[in-house]
């Protein structure tokens, strides 16, 4: 079985990140969200919080499973099996970080690749950045996340809104 793990800090996941999650699929046989904690980029959302919405938002997929994971990701993708580790790249200004990350994994793991995918150009500006502000502003929401991730955002930011 090909398994193919995707990390992120999903803070939240996004259109952008489900439709990465639906190409991986068609490689695939078995696709891993990996949430990572990422204190560095102090999250909005906890990360029980940021999986159990990775798992809504890609509850109809039954091949992909979502955890939290901690530690080194070569680490994680060796003990689960899997063959590649899946980056989503938006635009140019993606990629610097994303070769820098995957050198850096290939030199920790000589057997870890990474696969590069990229999203529908329709999420080609799609952030969970944008969607943060988008919701703290009172902005749009429905065409950028799962419902659910939409209501728990409105919630978060204003509480008292009906
Ligand atoms: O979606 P993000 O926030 O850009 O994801 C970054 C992530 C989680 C993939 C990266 O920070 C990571 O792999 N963290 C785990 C720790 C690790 O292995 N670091 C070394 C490789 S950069």
């Amino acid at each position: 079985m090909r398994i193919g793990v995707y990390p992120g800090t999903f803070d939240p996941i996004t259109h952008g990140h489900t439709d990465i999650v639906v190409r991986s699929l068609r490689i695939f046989d078995h696709v891993i969200i990996a949430v990572a904690p990422n204190p560095r980029k102090q999250p909005l959302l906890d990360v029980a919080e940021r999986v159990e919405l990775a798992k809504l938002a890609t509850q109809e997929f039954a091949q992909v499973q979502v955890e939290a994971f901690d530690g080194l990701l070569v680490h994680y993708v060796r003990q689960r099996g899997a063959l590649a580790i899946i980056r989503g790249v938006r635009a140019f200004s993606d990629f610097e970080h994303e070769f820098q990350m995957a050198l850096l994994n290939r030199n920790l793991d000589h057997q870890v690749e990474t696969v590069f995918l990229m999203p529908s150009e329709e999420y080609s500006y799609l952030t969970s950045s944008v969607v943060k502000e988008l919701a703290m502003l009172g902005g749009p929401l429905e065409a950028y996340v799962h419902p659910e991730v939409a209501k728990r955002l409105r919630r978060r930011f204003h509480p008292f809104a009906s």
